[in-house]
């Protein structure tokens, strides 16, 4: 697998709401007790239902926000420790990709203006000559023609959009990008360009990618390992292959089989999860799946399920195979 960048251990993040009438306190379980490692230059997909905490782990993983508990090691370093001037530095190797490039460009700066900002915020640039000179050979690393450095956001399409977002991204050499539903608002050709994109730029820059998305066609394009959540959990963790090839988490299952494949003309069948996804507002003490899970047992209703290694590299949460390591 080659080498860690990051080790996730334990994170765990709640959001705190009031509740009503009474203002008890109540928690949102956005992310609970998540822990996983990335290994230098692979594409991580993360996968799961609107809801399971996918972007949260994201913002928590880059600080955006403060996790509840649980440590993250990037280079073996405990990141989560760092107070903002000790992470100052780490954080540029650390940069996100968000769906909508529109919100994060300002309408009236122009787009070479843009890019080149974080340049000159962290003094990387000493003299706008050299940050345009950065800016010019972005433009052309993301596809983007030169003159579009004069231009405004309103002037491009969505697809240019997201590469002058990822160009932003780009701008001060990070190690690590977290995609968050980066081609979700996009035609399917244009997504198409832009994942391929984001393959070529991972070779060329030697780039490591967590890649999230309610999509599991997307995330099956892109990644060599794919971490399929639901509600703030780990259901299944494995490389692409063994979750395609071999599928164990009834949750999976029920992803794949929603995912079209001309070849089986309409003989495939699609596993229809009745209900939405459980309230993550204090979740019951069983499988958080249970309530949807087309093979729920009784011990499901009030055992939690332990994420167990079912093969090697291959993890699971379900009691389905947990009486293989004699968890049940
Ligand atoms: N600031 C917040 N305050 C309270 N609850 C929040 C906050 N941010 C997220 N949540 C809740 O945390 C849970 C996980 O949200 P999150 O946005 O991480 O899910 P997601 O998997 O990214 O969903 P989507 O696919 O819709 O983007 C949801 O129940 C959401 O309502
Ligand atoms: S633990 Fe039970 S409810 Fe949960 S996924 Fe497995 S079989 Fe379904
Ligand atoms: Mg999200």
């Amino acid at each position: 697998m080659g080498e860690k960048i990051l080790e996730v251990r334990d994170l765990t993040k709640y959001f705190e709401v009031s509740n009503g009438l009474f203002r008890k306190k109540k928690y949102v379980h956005a992310v609970e007790k998540v822990s996983f490692d990335v290994y230098k230059s692979e594409t991580l997909g993360i996968v799961g239902e609107s809801g399971s905490g996918k972007s949260t782990l994201g913002r928590v993983l880059l600080k955006l926000i403060k996790q509840t508990s649980g440590k993250v090691f990037y280079n073996g370093q405990d990141i989560m420790q760092l107070n903002s001037k000790e992470f100052g530095k780490i954080r540029r190797e650390l940069q996100m990709v968000f769906q909508d490039p529109y919100a994060s460009l300002n309408p009236r700066i122009k787009i070479g203006d843009s890019i080149a900002e974080p340049l000159i915020a962290n003094c990387i640039s000493t003299n706008y000559a050299e940050a345009k000179k950065k800016v010019y050979e972005l433009l052309d690393l993301v596809g983007l023609q030169p003159e579009s450095y004069e231009r405004y956001p309103y002037e491009f399409s969505g697809g240019q959009r997201q590469r002058i977002s990822i160009a932003r991204a780009l701008v001060l050499e990070p190690k690590i990008l977290v995609c968050d539903e980066a081609v979700s608002a996009l035609d399917v050709s244009v997504q198409a360009q832009i994942l391929n994109l984001f393959n070529s730029l991972k070779k060329k820059l030697d780039l490591t990618y967590l890649f999230i998305s309610h999509d599991l066609s997307v995330v099956k394009h892109i990644s060599d390992r794919i971490m399929v959540m639901y509600l703030g959990e780990i259901m299944e963790l494995a490389t692409t292959d063994q979750i395609f090839s071999k599928t164990y988490h009834p949750y999976t299952e029920a992803l794949i089989s929603a995912i079209p494949d001309p070849a089986e003309r309409g003989r495939k069948k699609r596993i229809i999860l009745e209900g939405d996804i459980t309230s993550p507002i204090d979740p019951p003490p069983g499988c958080r799946f249970s309530g949807r899970c087309f093979k729920t047992m009784e011990i499901c209703k009030y055992q939690h399920p332990e994420l167990i290694e079912v093969e090697p590299g291959h993890f699971v949460r379900c009691h389905l195979y947990s009486e293989r390591k004699g968890d049940c």
